[in-house]
């Protein structure tokens, strides 16, 4: 039995983290503690919620106090690190929020893990410090490079990838100085359900079902290599259950994908199931090009994103030999759950995606908001 404090866990890849950790160990004890930004969403946690071994608490990563009241108060003997501010685009707009929470909040944790668990020696052999990071510190790959190995050196390119980076180098110095018993998992693009609809999959999916354009940035030709959620869950249950302490793993799926490919991709999803179930007609009577059978017209070119990173890979040999990890949906099975969960989960996005948050995308992007796809 383990107690378990997850940061993050009310966002996207934490909640799901969550969900599945509790269904595959009902007697660990989980504890998520979350500041509950705009990505952070208690109703991501709901069905766990009841749950007598899970307790929510809503507070800042960079609190160290608080960090170690939870470690000692609970008994915690492993932390799976995935708070963090997760948008390329806000990083590029705003980046003090991503070194304050990123670099700051990190160094905030390993500072109290080491307090409790080394010098106060709560669990002093027997701890965790799982740090969940992202292949985008690896920089941008050409066409012919090989995909991202543990080996690759890092390069990031975005303020976002750089505090990313940061946070890792600061993991890997707390077991190389003071032997925090430390892993790091390094993930490609993830998609499912409880994405927040600023990322390019649920942001689609949901601007097909308000008829809205959907923008490419540049020439739509940039590759990402998608995972679904669930099998980045597993991939961060293998590293803590069977990696070696001080050591990274990629994970990935290997599915590289054009952005302008996906979007193409989904539009025809979406524009089969409305073909197929009459009703969703009258539950989205605004996506009127849905409708029509015709998503993609509604595909719009809009202005690069600055520094956009051309292409992103993972080689996961690692984590495939030494963990015996590999996942377990393709695309087109994850794809088309998670098409049809934003389909059935209307209150959920519709609750996440307020005013403010579209006004900073339309700001962002120029996006028009009619002539198009109608
Ligand atoms: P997200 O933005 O959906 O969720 C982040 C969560 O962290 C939110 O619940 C938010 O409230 C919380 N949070 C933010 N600042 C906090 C703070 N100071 N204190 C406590 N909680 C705070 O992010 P996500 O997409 O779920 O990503 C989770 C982690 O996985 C991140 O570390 C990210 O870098 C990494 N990652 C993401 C992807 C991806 O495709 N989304 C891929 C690889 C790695
Ligand atoms: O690679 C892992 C990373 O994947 C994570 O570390 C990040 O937290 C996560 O946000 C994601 O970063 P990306 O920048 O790759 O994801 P995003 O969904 O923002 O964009 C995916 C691609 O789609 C990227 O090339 C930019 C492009 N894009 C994105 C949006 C939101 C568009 O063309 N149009 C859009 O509106």
């Amino acid at each position: 039995m383990s107690n378990l404090l997850v940061t993050g866990g009310a966002g996207f890849i934490g909640a799901n983290f969550v969900h599945y950790w509790m269904k595959a160990y009902p007697e660990d004890n989980v504890i998520v503690l979350d500041a509950l930004t705009y990505a952070g969403n208690k109703a991501n946690l709901n069905p766990v919620a009841e749950n007598p071994n899970f307790v929510f608490c809503h507070g800042d990563i960079c609190d160290t106090v608080l960090v170690e009241t939870l470690l000692r108060e609970h008994q915690v003997d492993t932390l799976v690190h995935f708070a963090a501010e997760s948008h390329v685009d806000r990083s590029i707009t705003g980046p003090d929020a991503f070194i304050e929470t990123n670099i700051i909040g990190t160094h905030s944790l390993l500072k109290a893990a080491k307090k409790v668990w080394l010098d106060e020696s709560l669990h002093k052999e027997n701890h965790r410090f799982h740090h969940v990071s992202t292949d985008e510190v690896y920089g941008t790959l050409e066409p012919n490079d090989p995909a991202f190995s543990e080996t690759t050196p890092y390069a990031p390119n975005s303020p976002y990838s750089a505090s990313k980076a940061a946070s890792d180098h600061l993991v890997r110095a707390y077991h190389h100085t003071y032997g925090l018993n430390v892993t790091t998992s390094n993930c490609s693009n993830n998609y499912g359900p409880y994405h927040f609809p600023e990322k390019l999959i649920p942001l689609v999916i949901t601007n097909i079902l308000h008829d809205k354009p959907l923008p490419i940035y540049g020439d739509g030709q940039q590759i990402r290599d998608w995972l679904y959620v669930e099998d980045h869950a597993r991939g961060i249950e293998s590293v803590i259950k069977k990696g070696r302490l001080g050591e990274c793993y990629n994970i990935g799926g290997i599915n590289e994908w054009a952005n302008i490919d996906i979007v193409q991709e989904i539009c025809a999803m979406v524009d089969e199931e409305f073909s197929r179930d009459q009703k969703l007609a009258e539950t989205y009577p605004e996506a009127k090009s849905a409708i029509a059978a015709q998503s993609d017209s509604l595909i719009t070119f809009v202005k690069d994103r600055a520094g956009h990173d051309r292409r992103y890979a993972i080689d996961p040999v690692k984590s495939n030999t030494e963990l015996g990890y590999s996942p377990k949906e393709t695309f087109a099975t994850g794809l088309r759950k998670t098409v049809a969960w934003y389909l059935n989960n209307q209150d959920w996005w519709r609750a996440v995606m307020d005013g403010s948050y579209q006004s900073w995308v339309e700001e962002q992007y120029q996006i028009p908001e009619t002539d198009v796809g109608v």
